[in-house]
C-alpha cells in the first residue's frame, strides 16, 4: 500500500498486546505488552535500529551518542522552553483566532502544519523569511518516511533534502538541528492532528478541557497515550535477552509496539477510551529510557500551549468528514482532520 492511499478500518485502534512470539515473515520478535515493551525500551543489550531518530547506532559508539544526547538535552532545557512559550503562545493564539468558522476547517493543512513550521523556525533560530523553502525541504524529508518510502527517487529526493537542511542547519543554535526542524515541523503537527481528532471525536472530554484546564499536564500525558503516531520500534539484540518470558538470541531482532502497549487493559483500564482525568501513569509514545526522545519536554510544552488555546478559544468542534489514514515506518496518522470550529 502507497503512504497516499486510504485504508478501510480506523488504525487508531492498534492490535491488541499479546505474549511475546517471533513473526516468521518479519524475522523479528513482537513485544506489545506495556511491561515487556518498557522492560526492553530499557534494556542495555536490545540496539535502536531503523528509523531516522537514531544516535550513531551502527557504530555503537555510546559515549558518543550520550555526548550527543546531552548537547541537545541542554539546548532544549527548561529554560529555553520558558524562553519560547510567550512567541508560541502568541503565534498560536493568532493563527487560532484567523481561522474560519463559517466552513469546515482541516485542522492539519491550516493549523498544525503551518503552526509546526513556525515553531520549527522559532526553537532553530533559522531566518522566517526563508518559511516556503525550508516547509519544502521539510517535506521531502519526512516524505520518504512513508509506506511508499521503498520508492529510489523519493528517498534520493529526501537524502537531497536532508542534505540542504543539513547544511543550512550546520551553525545553529541547537545541535542536530536538521532532524530536530523536520520533527516540529513535521512530525508534530501530524502527533497534535491525531491528538485533536481524538478530542473531536470526545466531545464531553473537549468540554471538560475547556472548564477545567488544569487538566492539561495530565490531559497531554493521555492525549499521547491514546493519539501517540509511532506505532513501532525496532531493537537488534546485541547479547543474549531474556524477556517476557522468552530468550531473544543475540543478533536478533525486536519489534517493540508501542501504541499496543499504551492500550494494554492490564495497564491502562478502559484503554480505548479517551480519559482526559486519568490517573497519570508512564505511557511509552516517546519512548522511555536511554533512547528516549530528547524532544519530550518540548512537544509537551507545545502540545499544551496549542491545545489550551484550541479548548479556550473554541466552544464546540465538530468533526465533519470520513478520515483517510497515511502510515509507514512504523507512523499512523489521519491526512486531514476537518471540523467545524464555533
Ligand atoms: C512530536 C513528534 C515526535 C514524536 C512522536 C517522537 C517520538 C520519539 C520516539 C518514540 C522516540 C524513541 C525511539 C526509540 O526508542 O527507538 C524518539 C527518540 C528521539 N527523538 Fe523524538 N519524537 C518527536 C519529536 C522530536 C523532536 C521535536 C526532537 C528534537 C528536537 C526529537 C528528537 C529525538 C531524538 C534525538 C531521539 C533519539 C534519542 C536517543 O536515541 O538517545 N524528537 N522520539
Amino acid at each position: 500500500m502507497s503512504a497516499g492511499s486510504s485504508i478501510p478500518v480506523d488504525p487508531m485502534t492498534p492490535p491488541r498486546p499479546r505474549a511475546p512470539h517471533f513473526d516468521p515473515v518479519k524475522n523479528a520478535w513482537v513485544l506489545s505488552r506495556y511491561p515487556d515493551v518498557w522492560a526492553a525500551l530499557r534494556e542495555p543489550h536490545l540496539w535502536p535500529v531503523g528509523g531516522k531518530r537514531q544516535i550513531q547506532p551502527e557504530t555503537r559508539d555510546e559515549a558518543g551518542r550520550l555526548k550527543q544526547r546531552a548537547e541537545m538535552l541542554d539546548a532544549l532545557s527548561a529554560s529555553r522552553l520558558e524562553e519560547w512559550r510567550p512567541r508560541l503562545e502568541a503565534l498560536t493564539h493568532s493563527a487560532l483566532d484567523s481561522l474560519p468558522t463559517n466552513r469546515p476547517v482541516d485542522l492539519f493543512a491550516e493549523f498544525t502544519l503551518p503552526w509546526g513550521l513556525a515553531l520549527a523556525i522559532l526553537v532553530t533560530g533559522a531566518d522566517p523569511a526563508d518559511s516556503p523553502r525550508l516547509a519544502d525541504l521539510g517535506r521531502r524529508v519526512f516524505a520518504a518516511t512513508g509506506a511508499e518510502s521503498a520508492d529510489t527517487d523519493l528517498r534520493a529526493d529526501a537524502a537531497a533534502a536532508t542534505a540542504e537542511l543539513e547544511r543550512i542547519f550546520a551553525t545553529g543554535p541547537i545541535p542536530m538541528g536538521e532532524p530536530a526542524f523536520v520533527a516540529l515541523s513535521q512530525t508534530l503537527p501530524r502527533l497534535l492532528a491525531n491528538a485533536w481528532l481524538a478530542l473531536v471525536r470526545h466531545p464531553d472530554e473537549f468540554a471538560r478541557l475547556r472548564a477545567q484546564p488544569e487538566l492539561m499536564p495530565g490531559a497531554i500525558e493521555e492525549l499521547l497515550r491514546y493519539a501517540g503516531i509511532v506505532r513501532r520500534v525496532f531493537r537488534r539484540a546485541t547479547a543474549n535477552v531474556d524477556l517476557g518470558g522468552v530468550r531473544i538470541a543475540e543478533g536478533e531482532l525486536v519489534m517493540l509496539m508501542l501504541a499496543s502497549a499504551n492500550r494494554d487493559p492490564e495497564q491502562f483500564p478502559d484503554p480505548d477510551r479517551l480519559l482526559l482525568a486519568r490517573p497519570v501513569t508512564s505511557h511509552v509514545a516517546l519512548g522511555t529510557g536511554r533512547n528516549s526522545c530528547v524532544g519530550a519536554m518540548l512537544i509537551r510544552m507545545a502540545a499544551s500551549v496549542a491545545t489550551g488555546a484550541l479548548t479556550a478559544r473554541f466552544a464546540e468542534a465538530s468533526f465533519s468528514r470520513v478520515i483517510e489514514w497515511r502510515t509507514g515506518s512504523g507512523f499512523c496518522f489521519p491526512a486531514s482532520v476537518y471540523v467545524t470550529l464555533r
